[in-house]
């Protein structure tokens, strides 16, 4: 039996893949802020008679001190983790700063995955097979990080953080995967294509029309799972790997370079020594 952590688990893709686990036998934790989407997942559990393998785990991972708290839990709660899906999305056509003063993007799809993924390492490690799946979009390029102002304090365009959202992660999997070099940590990141969710966030009545759109064109969630249970059953042999689809991209080239790898990854340490208590504190 496997255990997983699926953030954003409570919808989506990631509900989607906590149910598909929990079919095959293996203990799954959700993670999400929603009570109501959480009852959801219960009674999907329950239907299958896996309510014991399944936790739900309530946390806002836009804040620093929600992952701290769910580092802690998970390490003390079990003895070892083998897959650590990061999914949890939210979309914001605003601007808006979390309680930490992150803006608020910025904190959940690449702060709380830094965290979650850092901090969950040792107990992965502690798997014979561990992997970290990111589903993200892998491969862009490079410029699509705005560098003199990550967390766009000017010029808010929440497209153009979606794409750095996408190239944070990137750059988070080359420094990870050199950090815990002999971790046997596999590192995956993957677009799972454009698929029909719940979209989590808060539109504009424009992008909501967008957003309308790309619901009507997406694959059914079950296609994306199915694709992510595929690359999970079979995972690359290297450390790091990423698929758009099922078309693998090269991490070996400008896109993923490792100088600017650890340029993010100091410049994480120095926000992060400055946003309170660490885990344990
Ligand atoms: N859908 C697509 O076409 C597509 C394409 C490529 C990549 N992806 C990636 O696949 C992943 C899943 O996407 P999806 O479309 O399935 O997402 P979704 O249906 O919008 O669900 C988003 C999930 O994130 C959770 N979440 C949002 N804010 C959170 C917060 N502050 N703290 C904790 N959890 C939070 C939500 O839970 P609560 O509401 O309970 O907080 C929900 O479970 C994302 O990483 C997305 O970028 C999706």
């Amino acid at each position: 039996m496997k255990t997983a952590v699926i953030t954003g688990g409570t919808d989506g893709i990631g509900r989607k893949l906590a149910q598909t686990l929990l079919e095959r036998g293996d203990r799954v934790v959700v993670i999400g802020r929603s009570s109501v989407k959480a009852e959801a997942v219960h009674a999907a559990a329950a239907r299958l008679g896996a309510a014991d393998r399944l936790e739900f785990l309530p946390a806002d991972l836009s804040l620093v001190s929600e992952n701290h708290r769910v580092v802690d839990h998970l390490r003390s709660a079990y003895p070892a983790i083998d897959i650590l899906a990061l999914g949890a999305r939210y979309y914001r056509s605003s601007r808006a700063l979390t309680a930490d003063g992150f803006e608020a993007s910025f904190a959940l799809f690449y702060l709380s995955r830094y965290l979650l993924a850092h901090g969950l390492a040792e107990t992965l490690g502690r798997s014979t097979t561990p992997i970290v799946l990111d589903l993200s979009g892998p491969g862009g390029d490079l410029a699509r990080i705005n560098w003199d102002d990550l967390q766009f304090a000017r010029g808010y365009d929440p497209d153009a953080v979606m794409h750095q959202c996408g190239k944070l992660s990137d750059l988070l999997a080359v420094a990870f995967v050199r950090a815990h070099a002999n971790s046997g940590i596999r590192y995956l990141l993957l677009h799972p294509g454009l698929t029909a969710t719940g979209f989590t966030g808060s539109y504009s009545a424009e992008d909501a029309a967008t957003v309308a759109g790309m619901r009507r064109r997406g694959q059914p969630v079950d296609a994306a799972v199915a694709r992510i249970m595929r690359h999970l059953d079979h995972p690359a042999v290297a450390p790091l790997s990423a698929f758009m689809q099922d078309t693998p991209v090269d991490t070996t080239g400008a896109a993923f370079d490792m100088a600017a790898a650890e340029r993010l990854a100091a410049h994480t340490r120095e926000l992060l020594a400055g946003a309170g208590p660490g885990p344990h504190a």
